[in-house]
C-alpha cells in the first residue's frame, strides 16, 4: 500500500482564507439579499494599469505569429524583466544584485512555502507571531515542525517570537537561537515596519549564529516613511544571510495574474554550497517558469507610465487604509499599521475574541474581516481589515461599523 505525507495529517482544518470562504457563504446563502462588504482577504480590486495591459496585449499578439512565438521561458526568467528589477528595484536604492540573483516566479506565497525544499528537515524554524500562515504551514507539511497543539494554537518545535502592543509589532530576538528565520516587512498581518537600524540588528545576528533569514518583502511599495528599508539588502551583510521574496500581487495587481521573485545571492553559502545554485537546481526541475506575456506584462511596471500608474493605485488604497483607520479611530478602537501596509490591525472591543468579533461584524454589519487569531496566538483579540476594496466599499463599511456604535477597547 502507497504511503501518504502524513505530516499533512497533523495540519488543523483547511487554510485560514478558505475557512473564512466557507463561514462567508453560508451567511451569504442565508441571507442573499445582504450586501456584504469583503475587507478579509488581501486581495486586490483595481484593474490591472493600462501600461501592464497594453504590454500583455502586445505580447499575446506576438503569442500568434511563428516568429515571435515563444515557448518554455528561461529557467530563471527573461533577462528583460531580471534586468529591470535590478535597476529599479535595488540599483536605484544603491543595492547591487546581478541578474542570475533574481529568480522570477508565479509569486511569493508559492516561492515562500517552496523555498524550504532546499534546507535540511532539522532545522529549526522562527516565526512573528502572528504570522503569514504560509510559512508554518509548509514548514509543517515537509515535517519542520513538531505537533499542532490546539489548546496553544502553536505548532511545537517552533519558535515564537510574539508581535503585540508592547513591543509595537516588532519581534524581538529570540531566546533560543533558530535556524531560518521567517520576516517580513512591512508586516501581513499587523501593518508594521521596522527601521533600517533594528533590520540590521537581525542581520547581524543571522550571521553571527550562522542562521539564513527568509524576508518576506512583497508590500515594500506601501511604505511611506524615510528610515523604512524597502530591501533588507539595505543592510550590510544581508547578502551572506538573507533571501528576499518579492511579488507584483500587491504593487501592481497581479493577484489573479501572478508574477514575483525571490533574490538569493551568490555570497550566500552553507559551508561550501551556495544556496543560489540549489535554488537554481530545485526551479529548474520543478518550474516551468511564469508565462512569457505575463513577465512582459511585469515589465511594463518598470516603465515610466507603468511606475506612474501603479503609483496611484497604491495612493488610491493608502486612501483607504486612511479612511479605515480614522473612521476605527473616531468610534473608539484602538488602530495599528495602515500607513506603510495595506492592513489595518485592530483591537477587537468588549473583550471578543477575534473569531467573536469576525461573526459580529459580519451579522451585524455584513462586512467581513480577518479574525487575528487566524494567525496565531498572540494575534487572539486582534482583527484585519484591508484596504484593497473600492474606495466605496471601504467607506460605507466604516460607516456601517461606526453605525454599530463607539466601543472602548
Ligand atoms: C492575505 O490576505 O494575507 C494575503 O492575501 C495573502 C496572500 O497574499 O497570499
Amino acid at each position: 500500500m502507497f504511503k501518504i505525507n502524513e505530516n499533512y495529517l497533523k495540519l488543523p482544518g483547511s487554510y485560514l482564507f478558505s475557512d473564512i470562504a466557507k463561514k462567508v457563504k453560508a451567511f451569504t446563502d442565508a441571507n442573499p439579499d445582504n450586501k456584504i462588504i469583503r475587507l478579509g482577504i488581501g486581495d486586490v480590486t483595481l484593474p490591472l494599469a493600462p501600461a501592464v495591459i497594453e504590454a500583455l496585449h502586445k505580447a499575446t499578439d506576438e503569442m500568434a505569429v511563428k516568429e515571435n512565438f515563444k515557448g518554455y521561458a528561461p529557467d530563471l526568467g527573461y533577462e528583460f524583466l531580471r534586468s529591470a528589477i535590478a535597476l529599479h528595484d535595488f540599483k536605484a536604492r544603491g543595492v547591487d544584485i546581478a541578474i542570475d540573483e533574481i529568480f522570477i516566479s508565479d509569486g511569493a506565497k508559492s516561492d515562500s512555502g517552496n523555498i524550504g525544499d532546499i534546507f535540511d528537515v532539522n532545522n529549526k524554524i522562527a516565526v512573528c507571531d502572528p504570522v503569514y500562515p504560509v510559512y508554518v504551514d509548509t514548514n509543517a507539511m515537509s515535517g519542520r515542525t513538531g505537533e499542532y497543539q490546539p489548546d496553544l494554537g502553536k505548532w511545537s518545535n517552533v519558535i515564537y517570537m510574539p508581535c503585540t502592543i508592547e513591543n509595537n509589532f516588532a519581534p524581538q530576538l529570540p531566546e533560543e537561537t533558530p535556524d531560518i528565520i521567517y520576516l517580513c516587512f512591512p508586516n501581513n498581518p499587523t501593518g508594521s515596519t521596522i527601521n533600517k537600524a533594528e533590520l540590521q540588528k537581525w542581520v547581524d545576528y543571522a550571521n553571527k549564529v550562522g542562521a539564513v533569514i527568509i524576508y518576506d518583502a512583497a508590500y515594500e511599495a506601501y511604505i511611506s516613511e524615510a528610515d523604512v528599508p524597502h530591501s533588507i539588502y539595505e543592510c550590510d551583510g544581508a547578502k551572506t544571510c538573507a533571501i528576499e521574496l518579492r511579488s507584483f500581487s500587491k504593487n501592481a495587481g497581479f493577484t489573479g495574474t501572478r508574477l514575483g521573485f525571490t533574490v538569493i545571492p551568490k555570497e550566500l553559502k552553507c559551508g561550501e554550497v551556495m544556496v543560489n545554485s540549489l535554488w537554481a537546481r530545485r526551479q529548474g526541475t520543478k518550474f516551468n517558469g511564469a508565462p512569457y506575456i505575463i513577465q512582459v506584462a511585469g515589465t511594463a511596471v518598470y516603465s515610466e507610465e507603468g511606475k506612474k500608474q501603479t503609483k496611484e493605485q497604491i495612493a488610491y488604497y493608502m486612501n483607504n487604509a486612511k479612511v479605515i483607520k480614522d473612521g476605527l479611530l473616531d468610534a473608539g478602537y484602538s488602530v495599528s499599521g495602515g500607513v506603510n501596509a495595506p492592513y489595518i490591525w485592530l483591537k477587537t472591543p468588549d473583550k471578543m475574541t477575534s473569531w467573536e468579533f469576525f461573526d459580529y461584524l459580519l451579522n451585524e454589519a455584513n462586512v467581513v474581516g480577518t479574525p487575528g487569531s487566524g494567525f496565531g496566538p498572540s494575534g487572539e483579540g486582534y482583527f484585519r481589515l484591508t484596504a484593497f476594496g473600492t474606495y466605496e466599499n471601504t467607506l460605507e463599511a466604516i460607516e456601517r461599523i461606526k453605525k454599530l456604535g463607539s466601543v472602548t477597547t
